[in-house]
């Protein structure tokens, strides 16, 4: 089985990436051959500073390998390292129907907030289809945004397959955890970059505390039961906390006597003491000058071979090169 999932290095990464797409990429990473990559050139439609974007690529891979990501077991690596994506990403587009870009819901939403409505912005899924085409991935472990684009880019394999040949291109099957599918963010709506409302998985110890003392809450009394039911603590607390502890904070919603105050204190603890390790493991790698680079490099090694046999194989099959 090959696996394949990729991450935009867009800013730090929030619990809602690491539920809802990071915690399960990891754990197929022992199911079968894993490639994992850093989205750089996705992310060029969202940052147009040199020097951030490369920050971001650093930041995401260290907390990539933090979170328990094994570059002995999977390939790890940077998408603009293998820049066959690309190349395959252009023949895809030729045969993409403009409709099925326009039926993409995530374009729309960029624009509404905030992002430039640019040709590469709404391109994007056909770039996406080329990163998991390119590595004949059988399953793409992402979180419930992205299926849209999966499913597209088994619409574009299905085209090529039609035009060029059957079984040129292999097609992909998402993986969606349904009990991670949304994590709340701090209001109650998706936990999002876009809506400010994140929780990031190496917050420091002050604004974690923060932020989470500061979720919002309805304003029922102390002493009464307390709604269980579309609560953000409850929902995060479920996370991090160990089922007892969270059975725990379910009935004393439901008793009442206790508030929302007491409530936040112990998923700040569950929080802080979840992600304890990854911060130990992280300063690790931090201080390992080299390691991260060196990583990369092995990884995109690896990728290209794949990445340069399945171009070979599409460019034979469309009429570029001479064919040899
Ligand atoms: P953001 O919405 O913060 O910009 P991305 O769109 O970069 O996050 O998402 C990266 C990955 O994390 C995707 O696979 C996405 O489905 C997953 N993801 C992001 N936010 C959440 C969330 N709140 N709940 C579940 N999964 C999420
Ligand atoms: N579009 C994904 C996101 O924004 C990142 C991504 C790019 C991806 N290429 C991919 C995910 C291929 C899975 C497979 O989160």
């Amino acid at each position: 089985m090959r696996i394949l999932s990729g991450l935009q290095p867009s800013g730090r990464l929030h619990i809602g990436n690491y539920f809802g797409m990071m915690e399960g990429a990891l754990a197929l990473q022992h199911e079968g051959e894993a490639y994992y990559f850093i989205a750089d050139y996705h992310s060029l439609t969202s940052i147009h500073d040199g020097p951030t974007l490369r920050g971001h690529v650093r930041d995401l891979a260290i907390d990539f390998l933090a979170c328990g990501l094994d570059p002995a077991k999977c390939v790890f690596f940077r998408q603009s390292d293998v820049p066959e994506h690309c190349e395959l990403s252009w023949i895809l587009s030729t045969v993409t129907p403009m409709g099925l870009l326009e039926r993409c819901t995530s374009y729309k939403d960029k624009v509404a907030n905030g992002i430039s409505a640019s040709h590469g912005l709404f391109a994007y899924p056909v770039l996406m289809a080329a990163d998991i085409l390119i590595y004949d991935a059988d399953v793409v472990p992402v979180g419930r945004d992205q299926k849209q684009h999966v499913e597209v880019t088994r619409d574009i394999a299905i085209k090529m397959n039609e035009t060029f040949g059957a079984g040129l291109l292999k097609l992909p099957n998402p993986r969606i955890r349904d009990e991670t599918a949304v994590v709340p963010g701090l209001d109650g709506q998706k936990m999002s970059k876009s809506y400010h409302n994140t929780i990031q998985l190496f917050e420091e110890p002050g604004p974690l505390k923060k932020k989470i003392m500061g979720i919002k809450t309805d304003s029922t009394a102390v002493e009464l039961p307390k709604p269980t039911e579309g609560s953000s603590i409850l929902a995060l607390y479920k996370l991090v906390a160990s089922p007892a502890d969270y059975d725990q904070m379910v009935a004393d919603h439901e008793r009442g006597g206790i508030g929302y105050g007491d409530f936040k204190k112990r998923l700040l603890q569950a929080v802080t003491d979840h992600f304890a390790p990854f911060r130990e493991r992280r300063a690790e790698i931090v201080a390992d000058a080299g390691y991260v680079d060196k990583v990369l490099a092995e990884g995109a090694e690896k990728a290209r071979v794949v990445a340069r046999k399945t171009l070979k194989r599409v460019r034979d099959a469309v009429g570029l090169g001479n064919g040899k």
